[in-house]
């Protein structure tokens, strides 16, 4: 709203201007214990807008969220995973992140690439996240996908990547640096 009286080139500049996408990067990290605070529904709503912005292969957008609320429901959500998901059960909030699998192959990547906005997402608005691995881990008698599947209703051609729990931060961690973080990890045109 607030670019709405500038031009494309100053609202261009804005956002390309400063170091606010590196300083978010570098105050996220995996938060697992929330305070009893709820997340209210326009924050999640723009948490996942950012979420459903993430690119995708061949711009098929085969990503999807379920948000799950409630304590019940969110116990039994963390029971889908056979060594657990702490962070679920004790969430206000959680999104199951899944992609339509006749929407194109790589639908490990698209979900992936989701998922990280979305971790940025919850940070930007200030709610802690934490991602609980989902694809390729055991449930109670199924996989942990299928169990997913059944609990919530979601179609057979859908794949569940991962559960981002999410809710008011009730610890507290440092930020990282950027610059220790790439240190050896970057080459320029050779390894
Ligand atoms: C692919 C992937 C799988 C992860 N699985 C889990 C998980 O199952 N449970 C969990 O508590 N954290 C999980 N995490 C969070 C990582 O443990 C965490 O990102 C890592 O320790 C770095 O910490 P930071 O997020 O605070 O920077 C996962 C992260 C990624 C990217």
């Amino acid at each position: 709203m607030m670019m709405a009286n500038i031009s494309c080139t100053q609202a261009q500049q804005q956002i390309n201007g400063d170091d606010s996408l590196l300083r978010l990067a570098e105050h996220r990290r995996s938060v697992r214990k929330y305070t009893n605070k709820p997340v209210d529904r326009e924050t999640i709503d723009k948490i996942l807008t950012v979420a459903a912005l993430a690119p995708s292969s061949y711009g098929q957008n085969p990503v999807e969220f379920v948000v799950v609320e409630g304590h019940e429901q969110l116990s039994k959500l963390a029971d889908c995973k056979r060594i657990g998901a702490p962070s679920v059960r004790g969430a206000s909030v959680a999104v199951v992140v899944m992609a339509d699998t006749s929407k194109g192959e790589l639908w490990v990547e698209d979900a992936s690439v989701a998922a990280g906005y979305l971790l940025l997402g919850a940070e930007q608005y200030g709610i802690g996240a934490c991602w609980n691995q989902i694809h390729l881990r055991d449930g109670q008698r199924l996989s942990a996908s299928d169990e997913i599947r059944q609990l919530l209703g979601i179609p057979d051609h859908y794949e569940v990547l991962c559960v981002v729990s999410l809710g008011h931060k009730d610890e507290q961690k440092k930020s990282r640096s950027g610059e220790q973080m790439k240190q050896g990890r970057i080459r320029y045109g050779k390894f």
